[in-house]
């Protein structure tokens, strides 16, 4: 038997519920702490870059800055908020996907460093910026991998990086622009099992290294895998971390570049498994052979199972002794759509009404990814620490969502 993926216990389970309510994201600080100290030992000597897009509560991402970590941030917004929380500027790397003139001018304001993937986007930057600067080139060498094709990015497939056939265009752009090309990137995809995949992935990169004269790092972005299913064995991370290092150290041996330096980029590893959706049965419809559990959550606070059939680990919480049947639960949520299906088939003790039952590895792309969809509220988000429970954000407010400005712009209408 695998031991309960779902750590929340009954009895603080208890207590959150009825401290805080529910739905609620629950984030556990021993298990952040740990998922970040594995990464420093398996990585020593890499530059890890939180990719905050997974999970950027202001609480957690100071955290994160405070032990040791640098940020990967997607959007003006993200960097924003990094930069609020304190993070270095030299420690926040911005990797844009199609941005806008205004993100590319809202980045640049902000001065952190920057990691561009078209060469239209080079051109602008080079525009923007004047000469002198420093880029990072995201790269796309046709390695992909992912536990969806939604989210593997690299390949023919994917709308990700510049190809090796574009680089000497780049090269062109940087310099008659007079940009150094300090940095090389590739993320190959989010929730990579196979070491060797990344390794082999790591080969294109490193064999670009002597074309590029002013190169002070590579960056092999992040992905590495998390179990979900009970099948699913976590990543050997320090064999991972020996292959990596050892790899870099041979590039930097064969092509005389002591000073090369490695950059990483994991999100999911660092606050998936800390992450807990504790939400109240609100309706129990047996039907047949199955029973719909009808929670106070639903795919508008957890869209991964409706958007990649993400399967989740379920806990319940079921109230006094007495013996239960167990019952083909289909975990759904409150919100007006047949997708609305957070967990399938599960057996569980038959849920009663006002019960607890929790979704865990809720902490990378839950709370990031979810929506006012039904026009509901996001919910609030607590770590705890042993006993000690500190809200972190509480649930949006009627007026957070729906500003009363547009209320009264509204009934300004003829
Ligand atoms: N770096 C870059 C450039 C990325 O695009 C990503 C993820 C990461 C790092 C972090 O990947 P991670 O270590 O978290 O796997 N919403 C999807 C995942 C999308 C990942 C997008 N990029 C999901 O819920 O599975």
């Amino acid at each position: 038997m695998t031991p309960d993926p779902v750590w929340l216990g009954p009895r603080r389970a208890r207590r959150l519920a009825e401290r805080f309510g529910t739905p609620l994201f629950v984030y556990s600080r021993r298990l952040l702490r740990g998922r970040c100290r594995a990464l420093q030992r398996a990585f020593p000597g890499a530059e890890l870059h939180y990719a905050m897009k997974a999970n950027s509560n202001p609480s957690l991402l100071r955290l994160f800055t405070r032990w040791g970590l640098g940020i990967d941030a997607v959007s003006p917004w993200e960097v924003a908020l990094a930069l609020a929380v304190g993070a270095d500027p030299l420690k926040v790397l911005f990797t844009g996907n199609n941005p806008s003139p205004a993100d590319l001018a809202a980045v640049h304001a902000s001065g952190v460093r920057v990691n561009l993937d078209a060469l239209p986007t080079l051109e602008a930057w080079a525009r923007l910026s004047g000469p002198g600067r420093e880029v990072s080139l995201r790269l796309n060498l046709d390695v992909g991998g992912g536990h969806h094709r939604h989210v593997v990015t690299g390949g023919r497939d994917s709308k990700f990086g510049l190809t090796l056939a574009e680089l000497p265009e780049a090269r062109r752009i940087a310099g008659a622009h007079g940009h150094r090309i300090v940095g090389l990137h590739q993320h190959i995809g989010s929730g990579v099992f196979d070491v060797k995949l990344f390794l082999a992935a790591l080969e294109p990169l490193l064999a670009l290294v002597p074309d590029f004269p002013d190169l002070s790092f590579v960056d092999a972005g992040g992905g590495f895998g998390v179990p979900y299913r009970p099948e699913e064995r976590p990543v050997d991370l320090a064999a991972w971390g020996h292959a990596v290092l050892s790899r870099v150290q041979r590039a930097r041996e064969e092509h005389h570049r002591p000073g090369l330096r490695l950059l990483l980029e994991p999100g999911r590893y660092v606050v998936c498994e800390a992450g807990v959706l504790l939400s109240t049965v609100t309706t129990v419809k047996p039907r047949g052979d199955r029973v719909w559990v009808g929670l106070d959550t639903g795919m508008h606070h957890l869209v991964r199972p409706a958007l990649y059939q993400a399967w989740h680990p379920v806990r319940s919480y079921p109230r006094g002794r007495r013996e239960r049947p167990t019952a083909r639960c289909w975990l759904v949520g409150s919100i007006c759509e047949s997708g609305d299906v957070l967990a399938e088939a599960r057996a569980l003790p038959l849920p009663e009404a006002g019960e607890l039952v929790a979704l865990g590895n809720a902490g990378a792309y839950g709370y990031v990814m979810a929506s006012h969809y039904n026009l509901r509220p996001r919910p609030a988000e607590v770590l705890v620490d042993g006993d000690r429970f500190t809200l972190l954000r509480a649930a949006e407010t009627f007026e957070e969502v729906v500003n009363p400005r547009e209320i009264a712009r509204a009934n300004k209408m003829r």
